[in-house]
């Protein structure tokens, strides 16, 4: 049953992702909802959840879902990661039917708005792309272009760490073997980044691919999502209280994570 006491629309909304992957969407958030305000869960005691299979992730998903509610009451939860999402949003809904939940998924239906060559890379986590929720989603696509997935083992792990030669070698590999790049047919010319932290990159892979690739992340999208979502519920933040504020949790190094939002988003 779900004992939960009323949503407020002063509570903040609750952002989690296994590290600070999350941040990327944490930024749309706050540019689309000025008067909002969050707490972001790094879980990056557990981090990465990419090779960890779905069980581990529903685990954490659901404790850190639990402990954001008890612990902040927060009105609204942003599943800011493509691997939990795909995982555990099903569950989490189950879980807490009252709660309105935003996830993320890789932006396939995005790209194929933006592919001319109809041949679209899908970059991620294993767990993302080995996932039923991504096989329900390209099911349905597969007639409109041709994606080509890549697992990327290590390399938002290497983000977390902020291993710069790790990340610059890992992404070199992988996009290489996506195939080729470029604009003429049988070539890809849109790339989808299927995971939260690789937007933190993004410069780093713009550099590694020719002029003109397309590449698309979720963080625009998932905020107009919430937007909606937290619209729907009558849950807006009408005040300015608190406004843009946002409180910081970690399983891991809380000086990591700070060190993080100073560098990705300037807060911290
Ligand atoms: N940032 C996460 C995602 O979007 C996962 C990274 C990981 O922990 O493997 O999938």
């Amino acid at each position: 049953m779900d004992a939960q006491p009323p949503l407020q629309p002063v509570a903040p909304i609750g952002v989690f992702d296994s590290g600070i992957g999350g941040l990327s969407i944490l930024a749309a958030l706050r540019v689309a909802m000025p008067r909002e305000h969050f707490v972001y869960y790094a879980d990056s005691g557990h981090a990465p959840y990419g090779e960890k299979g779905g069980e581990f992730v529903q685990q954490r998903s659901l404790t850190v879902a639990e402990a954001l509610q008890r612990e902040h009451g927060i009105k609204a939860l942003v599943v800011a990661c493509n691997t939990a999402t795909t995982a555990a949003i099903g569950l989490l809904r189950e879980r807490w039917p009252r709660l309105p939940i935003v996830g993320v998924e890789p932006a396939l239906k995005p790209a194929l708005l933006l592919t001319q060559t109809r041949r679209v890379g899908v970059i991620a986590t294993r767990g993302t792309l080995e996932s039923a929720r991504v096989a329900a989603l390209l099911s349905g696509l597969q007639h409109e272009a041709r994606f080509v997935l890549q697992p990327c083992d290590g390399l938002a792990e290497a983000i977390e760490r902020n291993d710069t030669p790790t990340i610059t070698a890992l992404s070199q590999r992988y996009l290489r073997e996506l195939g080729k790049f470029g604009h003429a047919p049988g070539e890809i010319d849109t790339l989808v980044l299927g995971c939260t932290h690789y937007p933190l990159v993004i410069d780093t892979l713009i550099e590694q691919l020719p002029e003109g690739i397309e590449l698309v992340h979720t963080g625009p999208a998932v905020a107009r999502q919430c937007v909606r979502v937290l619209q729907a519920a009558g849950l807006q933040h009408e005040g300015r209280e608190h406004a843009g504020e946002v409180i910081w949790r970690t399983s891991g190094e809380p000086a990591a994570l700070q060190d993080a939002a100073r560098r990705w988003l300037g807060l911290g």
